[in-house]
């Protein structure tokens, strides 16, 4: 897409002035809503959009009061992009994670959607398409129009005026997942009436050298907090002016903001995921901070070995449907009288090894997956990565996540079973002690509160030789632990 298409006038936004007399309400029928908003006003009317209901009843009705109310779900409004040439392939990641009676927000598009994708079901975000960017008298400068649509998604958003108790815009692509409880998490750390730009770079070294070290990557996700879109929407376009020849939406927002005094703020949570082939090293040995988001699922091989992409993601969606907090979470334990490990991605896989490693290692991936981009030497990664390797000391078997319920005590029952064999001989340093007869592996928690970010927990290791199931409890660590 090297151009945007003209915009039909019944997409249009119509701009009422300043008068609330003029408010008039455009009603298309294939259209989820139209909102329309003037300046006086500042009243937004939604149409067929019930989750505004529940939200005009929540007692912090000011957009840029300071938190007074902990941040939830109805404080976020999401600005996803996508293309009429992206849509059909990328709709199962959006309908994944999206909630339309919970999530609010809308998806652009380039030009409206085919005749047979409507009527817009309301299990999707509402679609909006955007402005034509030719109507910028910098349009003949730009060397990629599509960054400038895919940038002024921010603008036309807060335009849009919906934006009653908005403390977060997060902008993430038609292929991003988003975890949301999580991402409610993270965003309730900061103070949305403060300028924010929150996100993270990507894993390649190159990406970051080639685009900015200073930027979040859209794909992965990031968040401006309300003030600063307040800030930013009316420097929009007059900030595209001086950087015409940005390649990408993104260096154009980070550019945007630098000007305005305002960096990014790392969260790690954030995935672009600029890798290819099998992530599972990195799924397995995540960083202690909740899972945000995962983005590009098209280019890198299903997450799970045994299923499809799409199978894949809403299973992995199914654990997190039980304890978001500790999806992809590493928890480390020891069988001693076996000299074995354990590394549990909590919802994704264990790895076990026939020896004793410690934490310092474990923590970094397996570099299972491959670089985004062929060509590139090495360093390629942000990150620490442990080299595959034959030795038996050092390889693991590999289980992944085969069922997740709920037990009678309270607790959460995540059955992992062993995916490949595993043809190497035990490993002789650490006593003989083959791991071979394990093919599953049951790990329970108490399911009683969400796991405290960046906080490791521990766990305890059951088993009675030569069983073919292991049992791993998770705890949380004494004071002073060492997990090595
Ligand atoms: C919300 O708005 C109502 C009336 O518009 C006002 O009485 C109330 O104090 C507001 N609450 C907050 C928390 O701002
Ligand atoms: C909303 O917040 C602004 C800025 O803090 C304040 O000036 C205004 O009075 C607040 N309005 C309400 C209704 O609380
Ligand atoms: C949203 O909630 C309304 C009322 O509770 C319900 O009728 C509707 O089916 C829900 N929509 C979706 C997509 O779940
Ligand atoms: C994935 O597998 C499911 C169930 O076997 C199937 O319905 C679906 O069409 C598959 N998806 C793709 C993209 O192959
Ligand atoms: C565990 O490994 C150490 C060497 O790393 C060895 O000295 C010890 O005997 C082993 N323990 C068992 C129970 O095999
Ligand atoms: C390791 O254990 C296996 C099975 O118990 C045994 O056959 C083998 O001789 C042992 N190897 C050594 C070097 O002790």
């Amino acid at each position: 897409m090297s151009s945007a298409t003209p915009l039909p006038q019944k997409f249009r936004y119509i701009s009422l002035g300043s008068s609330c007399m003029s408010v008039v309400i455009s009603a298309i029928f294939f259209l989820l809503l139209t909102l329309l908003y003037t300046q006086n006003c500042t009243q937004s009317f939604g149409l067929f959009n019930p989750i505004e209901l529940k939200w005009s009843t929540s007692p912090d009705n000011n957009s840029t009061s300071p938190i007074n109310f902990p941040t939830d779900i109805s404080h976020i409004k999401f600005i996803l992009v996508s293309s009429k040439k992206t849509w059909k392939s990328r709709k199962p990641y959006i309908e994944a994670w999206w909630r339309s009676n919970q999530t609010r927000g809308n998806i652009f598009f380039d030009s409206p959607p085919a005749k047979d994708l409507l009527p817009w079901p309301l299990s999707l975000p509402p679609f909006r398409v955007n402005e034509d960017v030719k109507k910028l008298s910098v349009h003949r400068k730009l060397v990629v129009p599509e960054a400038a649509r895919i940038f002024r998604s921010v603008l036309e958003t807060f335009r849009l005026g919906d934006n009653e108790k908005v403390r977060w815009y997060v902008m993430g692509d038609d292929d991003t997942l988003f975890l949301v409880h999580n991402l409610v998490e993270v965003l309730g750390k900061y103070d949305h009436t403060q300028y924010y730009y929150i996100g993270m770079t990507s894993e390649a070294i190159k990406s970051n050298f080639d685009f900015s070290f200073n930027m979040a990557y859209g794909g992965g996700g990031y968040a401006l907090s309300y003030s600063l879109v307040e800030a930013l929407a009316p420097t929009i376009d007059e900030c595209i002016e001086r950087y015409p020849h940005l390649r990408v939406s993104d260096q154009l927002l980070s550019s945007c903001l630098a000007d305005l005094g305002v960096d990014l703020t790392i969260e790690k949570g954030f995935h672009q995921i600029d890798l290819h082939g099998d992530i599972s090293g990195l799924l397995s040995s995540h960083t202690q901070s909740p899972l945000v988001s995962l983005h590009h699922l098209d280019g890198i091989d299903p997450l799970f070995p045994s299923k499809n992409r799409s199978e894949s993601i809403n299973h992995l969606m199914e654990a997190a449907s039980f304890d978001q907090s500790r999806l992809l979470q590493q928890t480390i334990c020891y069988h001693r009288p076996t000299n074995w490990t354990f590394s549990v991605s909590w919802g994704y896989s264990v790895l076990t090894y026939e020896n004793i490693i410690p934490r310092s290692v474990l923590r970094n991936p397996l570099e299972t997956f491959a670089p985004f981009k062929k060509s590139v030497r090495p360093p390629l990664y942000m990150f620490d990565t442990r080299l595959p390797s034959n030795d038996p000391c050092q390889t693991p078997r590999l289980f992944f996540l085969e069922s997740v319920k709920n037990t009678e005590r309270n607790q959460v029952l995540t059955t992992y079973s062993r995916t490949s064999e595993h043809n190497l001989p035990p490993c002789l340093s650490s006593g003989n002690h083959s791991a071979d007869p394990i093919t599953k592996i049951h790990v329970v928690l108490q399911a009683t509160r969400r796991k405290q970010a960046a906080k490791v927990e521990c766990c305890d290791v059951k088993y009675v030789g030569g069983a073919n199931v292991a049992g791993i409890k998770l705890r949380p660590c004494m004071s002073g632990e060492v997990i090595a």
